[in-house]
Parts: C-alpha cells; sequence; structure tokens
C-alpha cells in the first residue's frame, strides 16, 4: 500500500463486500461457463442482475439439503442462477426457468448446453403469469426460485403456494431491495410489492421464513406440511 492511497474505509458496505469477496472466493468459485456467460452477457449489453457467485453457491447449497429434484426459476436472463441450482440436482432432475425476453432464452439455453445441462434446463419463453397455470398439471416442485418483476412477487408468491410441495422451497431474491424496503411509505410500487412479499413470507402460516443477508438480501421459507403450521 502507497503513502498516496486512501484510508480504509470503514463503512458498513466495503467491509460486507470485502467479506462477500471472501466467501465467495472460498465457496464459490466460478468456472469458464459461468465467466463466459457473464462475459457474453455483458457483450450484448443484457441487465447485470445476475445472482453474485456466493448467493449462487447458497442456492445450490439449498438445493442438495433438500435433495430436490425438480426446481421452478421465475427469471432466468442468461441461465447464470439456472446453472448454479442446477448442478445442485441429482441424475434425472429437473430445472423449469421463465423468461419472457427472447434474447435472453436463447443465451441460457446456450450456455445450459455449454454446461452440459441442456436436458436438465427447461427455458420456456413467455410471461410468468401466462406460464405458471399449466405448471399445476406437472409433478409439484421442491423450490421455486422468485426473481424477475418485483411488482408481480405477491402474485409469484400464491403461484409458489400451489406449485412446491410441503418440505420444499420458496425463495425470493431482492428481499432487500437495496434498503428500499425500509422505505415509510414505500417510493414506488416494486418497493411496495416487495415490502408485501416479505410481510407474507414472514406471516403466512403455511409457511417458515427468513431474509439471508446474501447480497440484496434472499428469502427463504420452508413449506410446511399442514400438521406443521
Ligand atoms: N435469475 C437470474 C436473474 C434474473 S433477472 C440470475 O440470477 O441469473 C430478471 C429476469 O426476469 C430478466 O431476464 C427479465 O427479462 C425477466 N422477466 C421480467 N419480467 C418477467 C415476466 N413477467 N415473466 C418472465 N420473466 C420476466
Ligand atoms: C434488479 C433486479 C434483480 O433481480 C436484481 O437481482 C438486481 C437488480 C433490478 O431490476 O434493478
Ligand atoms: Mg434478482
Amino acid at each position: 500500500m502507497t503513502p498516496e492511497s486512501p484510508p480504509e474505509d470503514d463503512s458498513p458496505r466495503p467491509l460486507a463486500v470485502r467479506l462477500e469477496e471472501y466467501t465467495a472466493g472460498l465457496y464459490a468459485p466460478e468456472d469458464d461457463v459461468l465467466r463466459d456467460l457473464r462475459a457474453e452477457a455483458g457483450r450484448r449489453g443484457m441487465p447485470e442482475i445476475y445472482v453474485s457467485a456466493d448467493e449462487g453457491n447458497l442456492l445450490q447449497l439449498l438445493v442438495r439439503m433438500i435433495s430436490a429434484r425438480r426446481v421452478l426459476e421465475i427469471g432466468t436472463l442468461g441461465g447464470y442462477s439456472a446453472i448454479w441450482m442446477a448442478r445442485g440436482l441429482p441424475a434425472g432432475g429437473r430445472l423449469v426457468t421463465l423468461e419472457i425476453e427472447p434474447e435472453h432464452a436463447q443465451v441460457a439455453r446456450m450456455f445450459a448446453e455449454r454446461a452440459g445441462l441442456g436436458d436438465v434446463i427447461d427455458v420456456r419463453l413467455g410471461a410468468a403469469l401466462d406460464i405458471l397455470p399449466a405448471l399445476t398439471d406437472e409433478e409439484p416442485f421442491d423450490i421455486c426460485f422468485i426473481d424477475a418483476d418485483k411488482v408481480a412477487y405477491p402474485d409469484y408468491l400464491d403461484w409458489a403456494l400451489r406449485l412446491v410441495r410441503p418440505g420444499g422451497l420458496i425463495l425470493g431474491d431482492n428481499a432487500h431491495r437495496e434498503g428500499r424496503v425500509l422505505e415509510d411509505p414505500p417510493g414506488d410500487d416494486a418497493t411496495r410489492a416487495m415490502q408485501e412479499f416479505n410481510r407474507r413470507m414472514a406471516t403466512d402460516p403455511r409457511l417458515h421464513a427468513t431474509i439471508v443477508p446474501v447480497r440484496d438480501g434472499l428469502g427463504v421459507a420452508l413449506v410446511l406440511a399442514p400438521s406443521e403450521g
């Protein structure tokens, strides 16, 4: 460190960032597929809003902890979080992921293939609220990871409660909305929706939940059996 370098920033955020890097460095190294995916998404000008590596590893760990075989994701982007989760599935496992933007879906399919997960990751193109009703005809899911348009989170929670089996997990990214969930009154519709989502995760008797303060906050709820409620 040179004498001219600025003093160590002692505000909580930089420390949080450094600790995130420490955790990711230890537990969540990216391979070439994940690195290339981020580079390709960047070249195409896709938004850089995928989960962080340490959050991806946490998602994969949750998949493995409950021996999930069927995962539903709402909001694919380039397939970054999908690949992290799919890598936690056993042979024969499936991850269905919903995406409204054709280019995002195309990139996700391309990288799922490159990751050797072309038969595991099933990208379905369309508005999630149009696709979700048809999923009630399929086997129940073990996990639903919600990460699409924030205003629809309360609706996605309703669907997740229908589609995820007891003992499964409902996960919601961006539960902190960069701190905006503290606003009273909420400053925009997305913040209002996230507050409602978090309140319902906290109070629905069918759920036992918390927010894990990884990256932008990950809501994690266990779906209880009726007898546990
Ligand atoms: N889970 C991804 C990031 C998702 S970003 C990852 O971590 O890698 C949110 C995605 O949701 C975007 O690709 C956006 O196009 C998509 N999306 C937004 N509204 C949607 C909708 N109504 N239905 C389906 N996908 C939607
Ligand atoms: C945004 C959306 C996300 O899902 C995310 O993880 C980060 C940012 C956004 O819309 O700004
Ligand atoms: Mg997100």
